[in-house]
């Protein structure tokens, strides 16, 4: 009788493998998260982007208040139209970034905008962004700024 119960089994298990049924409760369990945490799945990631930015880092310290320099990046600027708002909105400074100034690209233009503001002023704007931007953030949190709103332009989409 038991012996008839393990052979059942057996049977079981085997058609079950058969039926895929088991090889794929497997593949699923064994199914690694996707490491491109930086994008949602329909997004791909942004061609020109600085390599070394991470643009959903980025998108953190964009909207996060920054006690030295007692405000934060979307306080004054919307980032899904380019529409004023303090400054102007940033949804494609990816594109004009890149025909702002002459011998910059558009990754250094944006770059120079936030640890330099006063040196190139979009026209019908005050020279009022916040100066000590450079202080704040580190290289690598301004590679991240950078490929934030680089990839805003070149998805053409809001967050
Ligand atoms: C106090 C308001 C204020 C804050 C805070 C601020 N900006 Fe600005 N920003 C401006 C204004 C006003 C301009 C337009 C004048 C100029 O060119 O400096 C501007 C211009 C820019 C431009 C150039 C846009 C273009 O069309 O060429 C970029 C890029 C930019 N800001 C990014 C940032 C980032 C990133 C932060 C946070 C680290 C930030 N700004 C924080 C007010 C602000």
């Amino acid at each position: 009788m038991s012996r008839l119960n393990v052979s059942a089994l057996l049977i079981f298990v085997g058609v079950m493998g058969l039926c895929g049924l088991v090889g794929n409760a497997q593949t699923l369990r064994q199914t690694p998260t996707p490491t491109a945490t930086a994008l949602s799945p329909t997004e791909t990631p942004p061609v020109t982007a600085t390599p070394a930015g991470d643009a959903q880092i980025g998108a953190a310290l964009f909207t996060t208040f920054q006690p030295e320099a007692g405000i934060a990046c979307a306080t004054c600027h919307r980032v899904d139209s380019d529409e004023r708002l303090i400054g102007p909105g940033l949804l494609t400074v990816g594109e004009r970034a890149a025909t702002r100034v002459e011998d910059l690209t558009a990754g250094e233009y944006i770059r120079q905008s936030i640890i330099d503001p006063s040196a190139y002023l979009v026209e019908g704007y005050q020279d009022m962004m916040t100066k000590n931007f450079r202080k704040v953030f580190t290289d690598d949190e301004l590679d991240d700024l950078v490929a934030f709103l680089l990839s805003l332009a070149e998805t053409n989409k809001p967050l």
